[in-house]
């Protein structure tokens, strides 16, 4: 046996760890304390830059004690941190519930990657001085050798493992080995949905202590409100000697100060609490010893009560996303900045909470959260998810969470977390992993949770689960019933018949491609209902790989499961979050920016307009100022300061806000934010819309109707001829098929009814039913096709069935067509659906407009595409665009671009300009590629470039929802009417008048 077996070891979870203790920086001043810059400590030695390394595929063929000439096996540098598939080695794979491996705990594949790291580093002895490792993330565990000589192991990817390398170094130059396994029993207990990628992923230090130095320590915070005072008790200090502290506020005034042991108790009366709205932070100073000790303080205290979650007296929701580390240069290697970014991203589109699915985050990323004001679910590195797909009776959810073998595993994952966060404000609660069953392990995680740590909430989604029937039952043990991807109505139900049992959704909107739909829904229940406390999206960002890592000039590849030869995979699964993998925001997360807006438009009647404050603790005007504009017909005015003085938070008021609303024309009501002195709005920040009335806007009359038409007829087709057009009608389709204007042919090809839209990711399990209906494979069957000439203008009567190979009629489509001698063509389609069938994607127009610029100008919801249950992100107005404009180029092709509640579109066709105007408000899309070739393609860089326009007018679309994880789509936003009934036009101008 070499040491490499402690990875199949499961009684063995570490080998010369220190004891897992609270996270902090030791300084040898109070001025570089002060910093907050752990790199300005002279204890520490950041450890962070180029390695040598060496990746072996398969362990076993290293000599057996490979380290003691480890030197002489690396040939090439990587990074640390860094994981090693982002360094060209191993390869890429992404897997959710799939184990990677063969499921045989506690052993792992005999061909086991191995990465060897090792760098040198310069020791100086210090008398009475220690010298310890900090590795803050290894995946999947590390080895650790100094000078050629075993000093410990350590599992728990997220973790950070301490060794006191003090007796194993020598005086001037000492090599640091690292080797890092890339499964172990460990990765049973990690198959979060991710990719899986291996090395050192996060920061290496080096801490040199005195001998006698603070170990760990503990305190609880308490606030009263009613005092305004808030109180930290020291309940732990491991330190023996005297110590004192010195407690500054925000300002750097001492507001505390003395000696300090395991009891010191410290009040601070007119104390600022903290909350994610106003992170409040003060400074807690300890010196013990010769060692200065910085912590930032939040005086903040949670309780639940009746129902609710109460930070500081006040309930509160929790508006929140899903984290991973993940980037697609990095892969979970991500830093400070890509970390600030994230926050950063997430403040302006105002979530306020954070589950770090699936493990714990790096210190610095708590530390970021307390700072700039986050609730954070911080989640044990614990998911067995695969032990569910196993085969036949073997297939068992709960197999590790009830086996006792593993009761160890479990624990010390739950205590690392919570023993080395613990300081942190920010977190509010923990949760005990994710999708791993339930059973003995996850109760004594639990019980020991509560001893540790009474302060805080405790999560755990799959418990909660199991007593959907009876959740009262649960709250001994978690402190909420967490559900994930419950529909509104499941949430209603539970909201009512429980009112004192708070609901969380730890993850709920899935964000999948084009989604999620629905997000408002949820929002309204949360309003509604007090004991609905929180709501996770899942998730963040898209995790993709790039593919082209090395390529300057070229715009970057994203590849998602399956593309890198990876098996098994999920495919784009990952690819489900409110950001592209580059951070550019999806539409789903300006949706769920509107939605959330902290001072929210809910009404306006008689001259007033009533603004809501969400914000907790925050008087409206000291954040923001309320800007109102009022657009009639179009016609924007200006926006009109709105004081939002006294707006305390959580209450409602009415501004006076008169409006004329003329008859016959759009008016409609914007709200927007701003900085409290600012004179327009930050629309960035998100905007609101209120329809006061809604219309078609006014447009240039039709040109007059004059001249000629002629009918001509063969067994084919019908065509209507006026001075300047002819226009083609088929047989067969029953629309037009040719739209010749002034000797110019208008169509690229012919125009057909559709009720196919490319599917997207939250189409993934109706889309089989569409397919099995043949949808996607409409076959036209023209029954009538009749001309009419009557009062100057032609009625093409066009009766046509949609059918599908071996199946029955989906549908029969009559439309009236009719043509004045303008060449305006209006079309009244009437449509019975046939109800045995699936319901539709949508029903619409297809007009394949060619290639070349053209000109898109709109009246409907824009400028992003606007779906039923997916529209607060866009609003009412007119907007311009393109076919390349308006496309959404998600990663894996999907339906995209559509405009709801349209009322009319011009696009500008070389000299004239073609209008569509709709008598009730439909939708539309300008796209560079059809729906078949969106269906086709797998990931975006498959689509040719295009500068094709292929104009869609849809009577309607299907909402998008958030099926691809989440309920079916709610009955009000799907379509399946038995009859449709549409009225339009299209015109046609002279460009420019
Ligand atoms: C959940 C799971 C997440 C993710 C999501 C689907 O069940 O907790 O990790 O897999 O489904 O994207």
């Amino acid at each position: 046996m070499t040491i490499l077996n402690l990875a199949e070891d499961p009684t063995t979870l570490t080998v010369n760890t220190c004891p897992p203790r609270a996270y902090y920086i030791p300084y040898e001043s109070a001025e570089t304390a002060s910093t907050g810059d752990r790199t300005a400590s002279a204890q520490v030695t950041l450890l962070d830059g180029q390695w040598a390394f060496g990746y072996f595929p398969n362990a076993a063929v290293l000599p057996a004690t490979f380290w003691e000439n480890g030197d002489a096996l690396l040939t090439a540098t990587a990074p640390v941190p860094s994981d090693w598939q982002n360094q060209g080695y191993d390869r890429h794979q992404y897997t959710n519930v799939n184990y990677p491996i063969p499921y045989d705990p506690p052993f792992v594949p005999d061909e086991n990657p191995i990465g060897v790291y090792e760098r040198q580093f310069t020791y100086t002895p210090t008398a009475g001085h220690r010298t310890y490792l900090n590795v803050e993330g290894k995946d999947s565990c590390l080895y650790v050798f100094v000078n050629h000589q075993f000093v410990g192991y350590d599992t728990v990817s997220h973790a950070n493992s301490e060794f006191d390398l003090t007796d194993h170094l020598v005086d001037g130059t000492n090599l640091l080995t690292i080797a890092v396994l890339k499964w172990s029993v460990g990765t049973y207990f990690e198959d979060q949905d991710k990719f899986r990628v291996s090395g050192l992923f996060r920061s290496i230090y080096l801490l040199t202590r005195p001998e006698t130095h603070l170990g760990d320590l503990d305190w609880t915070i308490t606030t009263d409100p009613s005092t305004q005072t808030g109180r930290l008790v020291m309940t732990r200090f491991e330190f023996a000697g005297p110590a004192s502290y010195q407690l500054t506020d925000d300002h750097d005034q001492v507001v505390a100060a003395g000696p300090l042991d395991a009891s010191t108790q410290i009040e601070v009366t007119g104390c600022r609490f903290w909350n994610a709205e106003d992170p409040v932070l003060y400074h807690l100073t300890i010196t013990a010893g010769a060692e200065v000790i910085p912590f930032a303080v939040g005086f903040r205290q949670w309780v639940h009560q009746d129902g609710q979650f109460v930070l500081n007296g006040t309930p509160v929701k929790l508006y929140g996303v899903n984290y991973h580390d993940s980037d697609p240069r990095l892969g979970a290697a991500i830093g400070e900045n890509e970390m600030r970014r994230d926050l950063q991203l997430m403040k302006a589109h105002h979530v306020n909470a954070i589950r770090t699915s699936h493990y714990p985050k790096a210190p610095r990323f708590y530390e970021l959260c307390d700072e700039m004001g986050f609730y954070v679910l911080s989640e044990a590195d614990i998911e067995t998810h695969g032990t569910g797909a196993l085969v036949g009776a073997g297939a068992d959810g709960d197999k590790l969470a009830d086996d006792s073998t593993y009761q160890p595993i479990f624990v010390d994952r739950v205590k690392r977390m919570v023993k080395a966060d613990h300081l942190f404000t920010s977190i509010f609660g923990w949760s005990m992993g994710n999708e791993s069953g339930w059973g003995q392990n996850f109760a004594a995680a639990l019980d020991w949770t509560k001893q540790a740590d009474p302060s805080r909430i405790r999560h755990y989604e799959q418990f909660s689960s199991r007593f959907e029937k009876d959740p009262a039952q649960t709250l001994p043990l978690v402190d909420c019933y967490s559900r994930m991807y419950l529909s509104p109505e499941d949430c209603e139900a539970f909201l009512k018949e429980h009112p004192k049992i708070p609901l969380l959704q730890c993850e709920y909107a899935h964000a999948m491609g084009n989604g999620p739909g629905g997000v408002k829904h949820y929002d309204e229940l949360m309003q509604q209902y007090d004991n609905f406390v929180g709501a996770f999206v899942w998730e963040w960002c898209d995790h993709a790989m790039l593919m082209n890592p090395e390529a300057v000039d070229e715009a970057p590849v994203y590849g998602y499961g399956g593309e890198f030869g990876d098996e098994p995979n999920d495919g784009n699964f990952c690819m489900d979050g409110l950001v592209y993998p580059d951070r550019t925001p999806h539409t789903g997360l300006k949706e769920y920016q509107a939605v959330h807006l902290p001072v929210q438009l809910t009404a306006w009647q008689n001259d007033q307009l009533t603004a809501f404050n969400r914000l907790a603790f925050t008087t409206a005007a000291a954040r923001y100022c309320g800007f109102a504009r009022v657009t009639t017909d179009g016609v924007a005015g200006a926006w009109q300061v709105v004081n939002l003085a006294g707006l305390a938070p959580l209450t409602a008021a009415t501004y006076e806000l008169p409006v004329q609303i003329p008859a016959g024309v759009p008016v409609t009501l914007e709200w927007a934010l701003g900085a409290p002195d600012a004179t327009t709005p930050n629309e960035a920040l998100g905007l609101q819309q209120i329809i006061l009335r809604d219309a078609a806007p006014t447009l240039s009359a039709a040109p007059a109707s004059t001249g000629k038409l002629t009918v001509s007829e063969t067994p084919l087709a019908i065509t209507v001829s006026g001075p300047n057009f002819a226009y083609r009608f088929d047989r067969h389709f029953g629309t037009p098929t040719s739209l010749v204007r002034y000797g110019r042919e208008t169509l690229a090809g012919p125009s057909h009814w559709t009720i196919w839209r490319a599917p997207t990711d939250n189409d993934r399990n109706i889309k089989n039913e569409w397919q099995d209906n043949g949808f996607d494979r409409v076959v036209f069957k023209g029954d009538a096709l009749t001309a009419n000439t009557r009062d100057g203008q032609v009625t093409v009567t066009a009766i046509v069935g949609l059918t599908a190979v071996s199946k029955q009629r989906i549908a029969t489509v009559e439309t009236e067509w009719t043509i004045d001698a303008a060449g305006t063509l209006g079309a009244t389609v009437h449509v019975a659906r046939n109800g045995e069938m699936a319901e539709w994607p949508r029903f619409g127009l297809v007009m394949p407009l060619g290639g070349g610029a053209k000109p898109v100008h709109y009246f409907g919801k824009g400028p992003r595409e606007s779906y039923i249950d997916k529209q607060e992100g866009s609003v009412l107005g007119w907007f311009e665009t393109d076919a390349q404009q308006n496309y959404e180029p998600y990663v894996r092709p999907q339906e995209n671009g559509s405009h709801i509640h349209t009322w009319c579109v011009q696009i500008e066709l070389g000299t004239e300009v073609m209008t569509a105007e709709f008598a009730q408000p439909s939708s539309f899309s300008v796209l560079p590629y059809t729906a078949e070739t969106l269906t086709r393609a797998e990931n975006r860089r498959d689509l040719p470039v295009s500068d094709q326009t292929v104009l869609t007018l849809d009577f309607a679309q299907a909402g998008i929802g958030s099926n691809s994880c989440g309920p079916w789509l709610p009955a009000q936003y799907r379509l399946t009417p038995e009859t449709i009934d549409w009225q339009w036009t299209l015109r046609f101008e002279a460009a420019g008048q």
